[in-house]
């Protein structure tokens, strides 16, 4: 048995205050009959309707946080503010760990999920999904950095990069592709061609694109198209 507000929200379409307005409006059934409270214990087989619909348990939740800076891509840390302080309790609650890290100081697309299978299956390198980055540098870019980001690299520290894509935008702008996420791997490798990052967003997961009506520090569930075309 769990109470029906816990039940609703861990869906991650309503708050706990939105269903308990849902039941106070009668909107929220429980087995055909109006629910009494938003404290009513439902049985997990009840069927639960909301405004006649019913109400089916999401296996597992997708949430898009456009990634403000300043903010841990961490799920706790006893001194700093991670991406998890940024969602409600009711997605907290389920477990949700960020797909991938994002720097502190770097902006742009957060996947958090509870479907592990998913997260493995966008960060392995083998499974090439591509990760795209706008980058702005000190410095002027040239087509010789181009071509050794598609020769891939090795880093002072010894460090492998596979063959990347860069895009030069403009003389200090450019988009970044990359398959595998090691530590700190864009500023490395603009580092290593001599061009160091000053900002750094990430725009897109395989065929995921941050959703730009979503100010930094704002997040939305993903729609089902969306996580159809992560393969989910
Ligand atoms: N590469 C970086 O250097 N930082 C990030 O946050 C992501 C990729």
């Amino acid at each position: 048995m769990e109470r029906l507000d816990k039940r609703l929200s861990s869906t991650g379409r309503w708050t706990r205050r939105e269903v308990k307005e849902l039941v106070r409006r009668g909107q929220v059934t429980v087995d055909g009959r109006p629910a009494a409270s938003p404290e009513e214990k439902v049985d997990e087989r009840a069927v639960v309707c909301v405004s006649g619909e019913a109400v089916a348990l999401e296996r597992f939740l997708y949430v898009m946080l456009h990634k403000p800076s300043g903010v841990l891509s961490a799920t706790e840390d006893p001194r700093q503010k991670t991406v998890l302080d940024l969602l409600p309790p009711e997605y907290r609650r389920r477990g949700l760990s960020p797909v991938g890290r994002l720097d502190k100081d770097t902006e742009g697309l957060l996947l958090l999920t509870d479907d592990g299978a998913m997260s493995h299956r966008l960060t392995s390198p083998r499974s090439h999904v591509d990760k795209v980055y706008y980058a702005r540098v000190s410095g002027v870019l040239q087509e010789a950095d181009r071509q050794s980001f598609a020769a891939g690299m090795v880093l002072g520290d010894g460090l492998h990069c596979r063959s990347a894509s860069l895009e030069i935008l403009s003389s200090d702008e450019c988009l970044v592709t990359l398959q595998e996420g090691k530590f700190h791997q864009v500023k490395r490798m603009l580092a290593a061609v001599g061009k160091p990052v000053v900002y750094l967003k990430r725009l897109s997961i395989g065929a995921l694109r941050l959703d730009e009506a979503l100010a930094p520090g704002a997040f939305r569930l993903l729609t089902p198209e969306e996580i159809a075309l992560l393969g989910g």
